[in-house]
């Protein structure tokens, strides 16, 4: 459906009535009708923001239902199995959690997904009506969310790279086919797939969606790590992809800046420990800086070699606020260069790069939801222009198309999920505040 020529009151209108068709009883809302029919990890922060211009307390319903999948050593899942749904896979059959992890015996995925929802629960706490006596339910999302930081810094850090967190999964760094993954993927040994079928191909659609060989791989890493204990005290090192990922320490960083400031708003006392947190994770992203690309790259843990190509998760330390001012300077002459290419940003990959596919899924399309963290990041460096471009891009997008899950960077297509939750909530969060 196109969506050209419609004023942005339209556009909140449709917005608005997807997420209301994607939410479920109410309390959560899948990423989309057809594809994704279960609760995702970070696509339900992003959800948030957008139901807090609609329905203010939807959103906070938002966050606490994905926290009901919380596992007892603090970590969120990347997935929350609500409902039982034939038509997904991998689902809790082929995950097998033991049921003893979580806290309310909820089936869930055994692996996570960026961090994003302690920088939105604090974005949620400063749009509140201060007239509402809240305080409480925000303290115990507050303190839920610290100790999924708490697993992070506990079980995803390893000496002598403590100060950056791994990601042991393509699915954690939530772009799953990254070109960043590309040699590392090839590298997992192939597990006895006879029982998996993928569900995700629906005919029409195979140009866009990773390959077989990735998915098989993906597949592999489950049920290797399913195999050992999805808890076990000793995953890390049997684990076959261990990557210290732009996008899961990005997200950390920031939100542990941004849970700082709400510790103090609930008139916590933390502030000694997100400070702690904070200096570890920006010394360790800077040493993720490429001098040769200028640029951040993602590294991989086994090896320790940087990977190539410049992807678009190494714009995301501006939006942690972990760049000096002349990387943000060398950042914003490389976003330049790429937008002069295409006339839309930003793209999944560096254009110029072999890797760079334009249609298929984090290996060149446009996603809204790293376009508005990567806009964020170029405002926290004052180049508003920039962020502006970003917002204006996305936005184009979605009136010429509708509420894709992605796009092409020349403009011509919408690609994926028609009625995608979280485009639909960034361009409700994204109009919202101008109406503000
Ligand atoms: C895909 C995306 C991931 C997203 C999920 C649900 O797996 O790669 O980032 O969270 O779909 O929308």
């Amino acid at each position: 459906m196109s969506a050209s020529g419609q004023t942005n009151k339209d556009l909140f209108v449709q917005a608005k009535n997807i997420l209301k068709t994607n939410s479920r009883h109410d309390r959560y809302t899948v990423p989309s009708d057809r594809l994704y029919p279960y609760q995702w990890n970070w696509d339900s922060g992003f959800i948030a923001l957008g139901w807090s211009k609609v329905a203010y307390e939807r959103a906070l319903c938002e966050i606490e239902s994905l926290l009901e999948g919380q596992w007892k050593n603090g970590m969120v899942p990347h997935i929350v199995f609500h409902e039982y749904e034939e038509d997904y896979a991998p689902g809790p059959l082929d995950w097998q959690v033991p049921k003893e992890l979580t806290h309310k015996s909820i089936c869930t995925s055994g692996i996570t997904q960026p961090p994003i929802i302690g920088s939105v629960l604090y974005r949620l706490y400063q749009g509140r009506d201060a007239q509402h006596d809240d305080k409480a339910r925000f303290t115990e999302l507050y303190q839920q969310i610290k100790s999924y930081h708490h697993w992070f810094m506990a079980r995803r850090t390893k000496a002598p790279a403590h100060n950056l967190c791994l990601s042991l999964h393509p699915w954690e760094s939530g772009m799953d086919n990254s070109p960043s993954w590309d040699s590392l993927i090839k590298t997992v040994p192939e597990e006895n797939l006879a029982q998996f079928r993928r569900k995700d191909l629906k005919g029409d659609n195979d140009a866009e969606r990773p390959h077989d060989a990735d998915y098989a791989a993906y597949m592999s890493l489950v049920y290797h790590y399913r195999r050992i204990g999805y808890d076990a005290p000793d995953l890390l090192p049997q684990a076959h992809f261990r990557v210290f990922d732009l996008v899961l320490n990005s997200l950390l960083l920031r939100s542990a800046r941004d849970m700082a400031h709400l510790s103090s708003a609930l008139g916590g006392d933390d502030s000694a420990y997100w400070q702690a947190q904070s200096a570890a994770l920006e010394v360790g992203i800077q040493t993720l800086w490429s001098a040769e690309h200028e640029a951040f790259l993602n590294r991989d843990a086994i090896t320790g070699e940087l990977l190539a190509p410049v992807t678009n998760a190494s714009f995301l330390p501006l939006y942690a606020k972990a760049a000096t001012p002349n990387q943000a300077a060398a950042l914003a002459r490389m976003y330049r260069e790429w937008r002069a290419i295409y006339p839309y940003g930003v793209a999944t990959t560096d254009p110029r790069a072999d890797e760079f596919e334009m249609q298929r899924y984090w290996r060149g399309p446009i996603w809204l939801n790293t376009n508005w963290m990567i806009a964020e990041g170029f405002a926290v460096y004052g180049y508003d222009d920039i962020a502006a471009e970003i917002k204006a891009d996305s936005l184009a997008l979605i009136r010429k198309h509708g509420f894709y899950e992605y796009f092409t960077p020349d403009g011509a297509k919408g690609l994926g999920a028609p009625s995608f939750s979280w485009s639909a909530a960034l361009a409700l969060y994204w109009l919202g505040e101008e109406q503000a």
